[in-house]
């Protein structure tokens, strides 16, 4: 399982010869759209946390593309249908058995509303099972007893946390919220795209060490292997 950061929260996926990308926002991010081509991304499946733009932005233009999969709640992936693209709709607590693995909706504490202010259903996070690998990205979220549940039934290798604050978790809440998840290994994401979450990289790589956990945060275009 390769995993490539694209800036913000999107993130790419690989599996095999299958393509995942989670939350596509890069044309419209000051510090992606220089470095990544959407026009360059392979996409079998698009993977949408929630409707906000900093989210979905290049979704359609990828989707249309590359003839990807858009996979998110119902109310997203109605959105994606009434524009002819392939969609598979999920809602929380439900999984399903995809071709690159399985796949889990669960919960996050946010909102979900497309740029025009069309409803975008509730946001949620993906646990992706793979390859013996499970991952767990949360979308934007608060710090949740949500969290509590997943370890009960999977066995997480990697987390992909929001770390930005003010939207979303900050630092603190993501290092209780991978207790939470029983996981120490995180990727971070959600930070420095815009004025109200930039962080200190070095600040808060060290605040994850002191408590005996390990933050990544990867440079755009960046891929780890897992
Ligand atoms: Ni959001
Ligand atoms: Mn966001």
């Amino acid at each position: 399982m390769k995993i490539t950061f694209y800036g913000h929260s999107s993130f790419g996926i690989q599996i095999g010869e299958l393509h995942i990308l989670i939350d596509p926002f890069i044309t419209g991010n000051q510090l992606s759209k220089d470095k990544i081509d959407i026009n360059d991304l392979k996409a079998d499946y698009i993977l949408l946390t929630h409707a906000h733009q900093d989210h979905v932005l290049d979704a359609e233009a990828i989707a249309k593309n590359t003839g990807a999969v858009i996979v998110s709640n119902f109310e997203i992936t109605s959105h994606y249908e009434a524009k002819g693209i392939e969609i598979h709709p999920m809602n929380h607590g439900g999984s399903w058995d995809f071709e690159f693995g399985r796949l889990k909706f669960v919960n996050a504490i946010h909102s979900s509303s497309f740029g025009n202010g069309e409803y975008g259903g509730q946001p949620g996070g993906f646990v992706i099972e793979s390859e013996h690998k499970n991952i767990y990205i949360s979308g934007d979220t608060a710090l949740t007893m949500d969290m509590k549940l997943i370890p009960g039934s999977t066995n997480l290798d990697l987390v992909i946390l929001p770390i930005g604050d003010n939207f979303t978790m900050g630092i603190e809440d993501a290092i209780r919220a991978s207790d939470f998840v029983a996981c120490d290994k995180i990727i971070g994401c959600h930070f420095d795209t815009f004025g109200y979450i930039e962080i200190d990289h070095e600040e808060a790589k060290r605040k994850f060490y002191e408590k005996g956990k390990d933050l990544m945060l990867l440079e755009i275009g960046e891929s780890i292997e897992l």
